[in-house]
């Protein structure tokens, strides 16, 4: 579907819930793009996603305190909102909504968003907590702008599949638009947490894509027992000073488990530290 854009587009920024829902209130598809700001080439593509669909693009900005374990790293969310919105002006993004904290939570939510399982391993295990946060914020996103289809990357798989099951469990008449991963020319997936990296960690920074891409080629060569190939994944990473894999694991795409054996497609997925930046990516394979 492709609908030719009105021009001049001339871009809103919404604050409050009150004035975003009387302003969608015109009956075209909106395609809703959530963001926490920062915005990069990724980015960037869901937004185009979201414009060839869409009669109206509503991008949001909103640095979700409840989907982080650690304050800290809330604290060191990158916040660049005269550049996000100016990408937004630049994409034609029509209404961009940056609510507060306050806005979104005016008190501690009680009701939140249990994922179950799906939660339990990869960066659920890691992150207590973080994809109720997501699972909760993306919920009030979809209930608040309604959108007809929302969009997230691929980069963010478990997030992904999540959101996918959200929108099946609560029965949300909303299509999910997955978008590929966008890396850099070295393989390294796009994230608003790579301008943490220094010039050294930069360069060492790819690894993970390195030893990600290695397990796929060992499927597609023929491999097949997950714990063989997760272990030559894991021996390519670099015992370098500065650099900890966290996790890497080979899971259902779907559902986010474990998989003894491959033998359908699957999500290879892995979390590195580089310094003090927490880096995730995965690839798909199938055998
Ligand atoms: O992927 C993100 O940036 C966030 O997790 C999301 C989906 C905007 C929810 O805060």
């Amino acid at each position: 579907m492709c609908r030719p854009r009105p021009q001049p587009v001339v871009l809103e920024q919404i604050e409050t819930i009150a004035a975003l829902r009387s302003r969608l209130t015109h009956g075209g598809a909106v395609g809703l793009v959530p963001t926490m700001g920062a915005l990069h080439a990724g980015h960037v593509a869901l937004i185009d996603a979201a414009r060839r669909d869409s009669d109206l693009v509503v991008a949001s900005i909103f640095v979700n305190p409840l989907q982080f374990n650690n304050a800290d790293d809330l604290a060191r969310y990158p916040q660049t909102l005269d550049a996000d919105l100016s990408v937004c002006r630049d994409r034609g993004v029509d209404l961009v909504f940056t609510p507060s904290a306050a806005e979104m939570y005016p008190q501690p939510p009680e009701c939140t968003v249990d994922v179950g399982r799906m939660a339990d391993n990869l960066c659920g295990k890691y992150r207590p907590g973080h994809f109720r946060g997501v699972a909760t914020i993306v919920l009030k996103l979809f209930q608040i702008v309604q959108p007809r289809f929302a969009y997230f990357g691929q980069k963010d798989a478990q997030q992904l599949a999540i959101i996918k099951r959200l929108t099946t469990d609560f029965n949300l008449p909303i299509g999910i638009v997955e978008v590929p991963t966008v890396r850099e020319p070295d393989g390294l997936a796009l994230s608003s947490r790579n301008r943490h990296l220094n010039a050294e960690e930069r360069k060492i920074a790819v690894s993970l894509y390195v030893a990600l891409t290695h397990a796929a080629t060992m499927i597609r060569e023929g491999a097949r027992s997950a714990e063989l190939i997760r272990r030559a994944a894991v021996d390519l990473v670099p015992q370098t000073a500065g650099l900890r894999l966290e996790y890497l694991e080979i899971v259902d795409p779907n559902t986010m488990q474990p998989l003894m054996e491959v033998d359908g497609p699957v999500c290879i997925a892995g979390a590195m530290w580089v310094g003090a930046t927490r880096l995730i990516d995965n690839v798909l394979a199938v055998p």
